[in-house]
């Protein structure tokens, strides 16, 4: 068990759910560190009056006001950097990275991504899981490399996709799921249970399955 609390920097784009979650965790000491700065790429984000809320320092920075991702990935930098996190938790981030910045944050950067990995990479997840008529659908938290949505897979939840089902009713099913193990994940990196290394992940040091820690 390691004693100190970690520094989290949470990335946002949007509602700032999976952040609420983290946050309320972190207050209940559920997550063994603080969540110490919010960035959202977009002003507009629900999530930076969540942060608000929670007395938590937040900044937007608008990627439509660089020129090209390099340059907003270094500015991107220099904020996280600025709050000297240990981890960095990308909760509904929806900018892919470069890969200077995934380098220099190699296993320290954690993302959901609202699928069962590999499947369904990118966008439109939910209405892919309809269309192809699957009868599962879920989640997972995964370590972020280069590779768009390809990190290696901590943990997975599985929902099941009834007849009926819009890609809304879809989405509210996985988030419910998103809220319990983005936590847990986000426990275990701040205690140093789960690593990234060879591209791929570990946890308690034992390497883990395709679909993460949860396997069938
Ligand atoms: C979540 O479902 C998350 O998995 C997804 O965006 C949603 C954000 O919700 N992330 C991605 O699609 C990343 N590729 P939230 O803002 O309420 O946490």
């Amino acid at each position: 068990m390691v004693s100190s609390q970690k520094r989290i920097v949470i990335l946002v784009s949007g509602n700032g759910s999976n952040a609420q979650a983290i946050i309320d965790a972190c207050a209940k000491k559920a997550i063994n560190g603080s969540v110490v700065k919010l960035i959202s790429n977009v002003q507009s984000a629900h999530a930076l009056t969540i942060a608000a809320k929670s007395n938590i320092p937040s900044t937007c920075i608008d990627h439509k006001t660089f020129q090209d991702r390099d340059s907003f990935d270094m500015s991107l930098a220099q904020a996280i950097d600025a709050a000297q996190p240990d981890i960095i938790v990308l909760a509904g981030f929806m900018r892919i990275l470069s890969h200077a910045f995934v380098a220099k944050y190699l296993g320290k950067l954690l993302n959901i991504h609202p699928s069962l990995l590999p499947k369904y990479t990118g966008l439109g997840t939910h209405q892919r899981a309809i269309d192809n008529e699957d009868s599962e659908h879920g989640t997972s938290v995964h370590f972020v490399t280069p590779e768009l949505d390809g990190g290696p897979v901590v943990l997975q939840a599985k929902v099941p996709v009834f007849e009926d089902d819009t890609a809304d009713d879809l989405a509210l099913r996985v988030l419910v799921q998103e809220h319990k193990i983005y936590p847990l994940v986000v426990n275990w990196l701040c205690n140093e249970r789960i690593a990234l290394s060879n591209k791929k992940a570990f946890f308690d040091g034992q390497e883990l399955p395709e679909c993460g820690y949860a396997s069938d």
